[in-house]
């Protein structure tokens, strides 16, 4: 790499940790989703999330530079099943503002985020979302698990991860999501 090359990625890269979502972090969370998305339905989503019972804390993550730069939430959603509900996660929404962009944040958000829900002994992640991008976390058609969307969606675009293998190998059904998702179309 040349030196030039390398000077102009330091100057562009920001340094930033995650962590778990703390009170402060409240309104940066809602305003990065909105620049984001260009809209407030996913920032009232991460509200209605965060005021359930399917909300769980360690799984709201914050990439923070000066200010919050991403977000990143996983909460609890189930799987209905011919023997019963299954529970698992649901990744929505993921989020880096705008200028922040295609500079790694969100990946290292998945990523982290990951990390902590196979910690916490969650088994599997449910995604709606682009499959280019999810893809390389290890991310698959839910389809060829057996898992199907609760809405019409194109079949490359709802997704499933699992942390543990062969964690889904048993499992069939669709997907259902608790009603704080109401808040998105
Ligand atoms: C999608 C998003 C979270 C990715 O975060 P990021 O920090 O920009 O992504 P990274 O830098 O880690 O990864 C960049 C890769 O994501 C891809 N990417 C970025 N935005 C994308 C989008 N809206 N759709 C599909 N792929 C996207 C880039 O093309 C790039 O791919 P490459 O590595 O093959 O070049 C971020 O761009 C964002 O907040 N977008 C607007 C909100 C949104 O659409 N969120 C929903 C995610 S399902």
């Amino acid at each position: 790499m040349s030196l030039k090359k390398s000077v102009e990625q330091r100057r562009v890269y920001p340094l930033f940790i995650i962590r778990p979502e703390q009170k402060e972090d409240i309104l940066e969370i809602s305003e990065v989703n909105n620049l984001a998305f260009k809209g407030e339905e996913e920032a009232k989503l991460v509200e209605a999330i965060r005021a359930s019972e399917f909300f769980v804390p360690e799984l709201s993550l914050v990439a923070i530079s000066n200010e919050v730069i991403g977000h990143i939430l996983f909460s609890i959603i189930s799987i209905e099943t011919d023997s019963g509900i299954v529970p698992t996660l649901g990744l929505a929404p993921l989020s880096v503002k705008p200028e922040f962009q295609n500079l790694g944040i969100g990946s290292a958000l998945v990523r982290e985020g990951l990390k902590k829900c196979k910690e916490l002994g969650f088994e599997h992640v449910v995604v709606l979302g682009h499959p280019n991008f999810y893809s390389r976390f290890g991310f698959i058609p839910s389809k060829t698990k057996g898992i199907k969307p609760p809405f019409q969606v194109p079949d490359e675009a709802f997704m499933v991860h699992e942390l543990k293998n062969g964690s889904l190998d048993h499992i069939t059904g669709t997907v259902k999501y608790p009603p704080a998702f109401d808040v998105v179309s």
